[in-house]
């Protein structure tokens, strides 16, 4: 059991996991949580990190930082992936263990698992087959940093357990038109066309100046206007009658709320050791949805009276990409929000904003 009063170090407490994590080991009763942003502690820096463990000595740390991003900006710049990837791990990890942190969790991801698996992606398939090529980059820094939480406990015998849960959402998330995950994505799009449908110029005005749209959107039009605005919003796919969507909502996805996350790290950071999760453990609850019916469940939420159409020019993804929950199961856990209610939180705090 963690001792409440123990200093805990949040790294990554801004993004859309780690605010979860915050909230989370708040509602415990943890006294004593340190946080910095990026700006304040810049990960990469080994000296700074280095000064921020000798002088904040904590007890407990949650490794939530990491440069993230779709497929587009993998396959972009991958050598910024790999480079303040590897940097981030190292750099907290190796202090962590040379300052004497009782308990470290490192958060990985689905993308560590070969391109090809024969089922379920499971925690024995690390490594056995040449990864996706997109994320190769991101993929390879994350596998070296369950490696070095691995061998570091073998070696020094230190308490580093590594996560790797399925695709997230939640309160936090970033809704920028460019570099939004899926759920965050298609949200925005829905409601921006809900507005359009209500002829509510002011809310849209205020959803636009408040979150980015990204692809350069954001300068190339007279806010003032709406001509102007309703045609940068059908660039968007968000149209009065209609939202067009990618692909055609046949492939499945996994989803899972960031608080469930939290939960699951509590749980592990609370009752497991790392002798007992061994080299990783996925979170995840072992089912997907197809797109079709999550697509129609956030139209529902959203209150989007519209059709979708599917613009099946572009590409649908993997048909499936699922992950084995039997591991974690059997550590005793398994997520508590159901698909609707997370997303209805997701988007009451959206609107909220
Ligand atoms: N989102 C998902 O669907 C998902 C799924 C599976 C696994 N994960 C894993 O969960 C972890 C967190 O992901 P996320 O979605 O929460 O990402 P996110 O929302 O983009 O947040 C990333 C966090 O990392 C911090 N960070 C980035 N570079 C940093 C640096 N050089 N120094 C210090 N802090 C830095 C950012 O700090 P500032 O805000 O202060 O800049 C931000 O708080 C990642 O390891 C990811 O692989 C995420």
């Amino acid at each position: 059991m963690l001792d409440r009063n123990k200093k805990l170090y949040i790294a990554g407490h801004k993004g859309l996991v780690g605010s979860a994590l915050l909230r989370r080991f708040e509602k415990e009763g943890f006294t004593n949580i340190v946080v910095r942003t990026s700006k304040e502690l810049n990960l990469i820096n080994q000296a700074d990190v280095e000064e921020f463990f000798k002088e904040e000595k904590p007890e407990y740390v949650l490794l939530a930082a990491a440069k993230v991003g779709g497929i587009l900006a993998n396959s972009t710049y991958p050598a910024d992936f790999i480079y303040q990837n590897l940097m981030i791990s190292t750099n907290v990890i190796h202090a962590s263990y040379k300052y004497g942190v009782k308990k470290l969790l490192n958060l990985g991801s689905s993308c560590i698992y070969p391109r090809i698996v024969p089922d379920k992606m499971s925690e024995e398939c690390l490594l056995t087959a040449p990864l996706e090529k997109t994320n190769e980059a991101y993929a390879l820094a994350k596998i070296a940093a369950i490696k070095l939480c691995y061998y570091y406990n073998k070696q020094y015998g230190t308490n580093f357990i590594s996560l790797m849960p399925t695709n997230q959402y939640g309160i936090g998330d970033n809704f920028n038109m460019e570099t939004a995950h899926l759920l965050p994505m298609i949200m925005r799009r829905f409601h921006l066309a809900k507005l359009l449908a209500n002829n509510d110029f002011e809310a849209i005005k205020k959803d636009i100046k408040r979150n980015k749209l990204g692809s350069g959107l954001d300068n190339s039009f007279d806010y003032e206007n709406k001509q102007d605005i309703e045609k940068i919003l059908n660039k968007l796919g968000a149209y009065r009658d209609h939202v067009v969507l990618w692909g055609d909502g046949s492939v499945y996805r996994e989803m899972m709320s960031s608080d469930d996350l939290a939960d699951a790290s509590f749980f592990l950071m609370e009752n497991k050791d790392a002798d007992e999760i061994g080299e990783l453990v996925n979170v995840t609850d072992g089912t997907d949805i197809q797109l079709k019916e999550l697509f129609e469940i956030v139209k529902k939420i959203v209150g989007f009276k519209g059709e979708i159409t599917y613009d099946k020019t572009k590409p649908n993804g993997t048909p499936r990409k699922l992950m084995d929950a039997e591991k974690i199961k059997k550590l005793g856990w398994k997520p508590k929000i159901e698909l609707r209610q997370g997303i209805a939180d997701t988007y009451n705090w959206y609107c909220s904003l």
